[in-house]
C-alpha cells in the first residue's frame, strides 16, 4: 500500500485535481528526495520518499475506501475482546491505515459495508441532514401488503415511542415468506426489524445492497472485500458535498 503514483498522491493530498497536479509536475516544481521530477506517473514510496512542492513538504495520509460484503456472524466494530469484527477480516496492510466501518449492520445482517479512514466522508454519509438512502433486500415471514408499504411511507411508531421518518417499502413478492426492498434515510438501532415488528411481522433475512451511489458488487461473496474505484469514491463525495 506504500507505493503510489506521484500524481495520485498529490491529488489525494489536496494539491489539486489529477489534471492540475500533472501540470505542476511537468513544470518541475515537485521534488522527490531532493530531485526535481517531471514524470507524472512516477511511482513513489510513501513510507520513505520525501516529497516537496517548492519549500512545502507534502504530508500524505493514505486514504483507504473498502467495500465489504459483510457476512453473518461478525460484528460491525473495530475491536471486540470476544467477537470477530469486520476489521478482523482485513489484512494487516489495510488495518495499518486504521479504517473503521461507516454505520452499523447487525451481527446477523449481510451486505454492503463501507470501511474507510476518511472521517470527513464517513461523517457526512451518516449525517441525517444529508439523507443518504440505504437500500436493503429482506425476506419477511408473512404476507407483506400494500398497507405495510403505506405504513412505511407514513412513518411507524416503534416500541420505544420513536416515529420513523418516511421510508419506502417495495414488494418484490408477497407470499408466506415475502421478499421486499426497503429504502431508509436513517439508521436507528435494529430499525428494519423493529419497523416490521411494529407491524406484527418478523425479518428472516436482511442484506444491505446499496448506500447512496455505492452498490454492492455482486462478485463479492460474504466476507470478501475490494477497494472502491476512483469513480465510486468521487461519486460518494459528490453525493454529500
Ligand atoms: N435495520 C436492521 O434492523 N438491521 C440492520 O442491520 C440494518 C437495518
Amino acid at each position: 500500500m506504500a507505493k503510489i503514483r506521484l500524481d495520485k498522491l498529490l491529488a489525494h493530498s489536496g494539491i489539486g485535481t489529477r489534471k492540475q497536479v500533472k501540470k505542476l509536475i511537468k513544470k518541475g516544481i515537485i521534488t522527490v528526495n531532493g530531485k526535481s521530477v517531471r514524470d507524472t506517473g512516477m511511482i513513489v514510496d510513501t513510507s520513505c520518499d520525501e516529497i516537496f512542492m517548492g519549500n512545502e513538504k507534502i504530508n500524505y495520509k493514505e486514504a483507504i475506501y473498502i467495500m465489504m460484503n459483510k457476512p453473518r456472524g461478525v460484528i460491525t466494530s473495530t475491536y471486540d475482546p470476544l467477537e470477530r469484527t469486520v476489521i478482523d477480516l482485513l489484512p494487516s496492510e489495510v488495518t495499518a491505515l486504521n479504517p473503521f466501518p461507516v454505520g452499523r449492520l447487525d451481527k446477523d445482517t449481510e451486505g454492503l459495508l463501507l470501511i474507510t479512514n476518511d472521517g470527513e466522508l464517513a461523517h457526512k454519509l451518516l449525517s441525517p441532514k444529508k439523507g443518504v438512502v440505504k437500500k436493503y433486500y429482506a425476506q419477511i415471514e408473512g404476507f407483506v401488503s400494500e398497507d405495510d408499504a403505506r405504513a412505511f411511507e407514513e412513518g411507524i411508531t416503534l416500541e420505544d415511542g420513536y416515529r420513523t421518518l418516511p421510508a419506502r417499502l417495495e414488494i418484490i413478492r408477497a407470499a408466506d415468506v415475502s421478499e421486499v426492498y426497503i429504502y431508509l434515510t436513517e439508521g436507528k438501532y435494529h430499525q428494519i426489524k423493529r419497523m416490521f415488528k411494529a407491524l406484527g411481522k418478523h425479518v428472516a433475512y436482511l442484506k444491505r445492497v446499496a448506500m447512496g451511489s455505492l452498490i454492492l458488487d455482486e462478485n463479492l461473496k460474504p466476507g470478501e472485500w475490494r477497494e472502491l474505484t476512483e469513480e465510486e469514491v468521487i461519486s460518494l463525495q459528490r453525493l454529500v458535498m
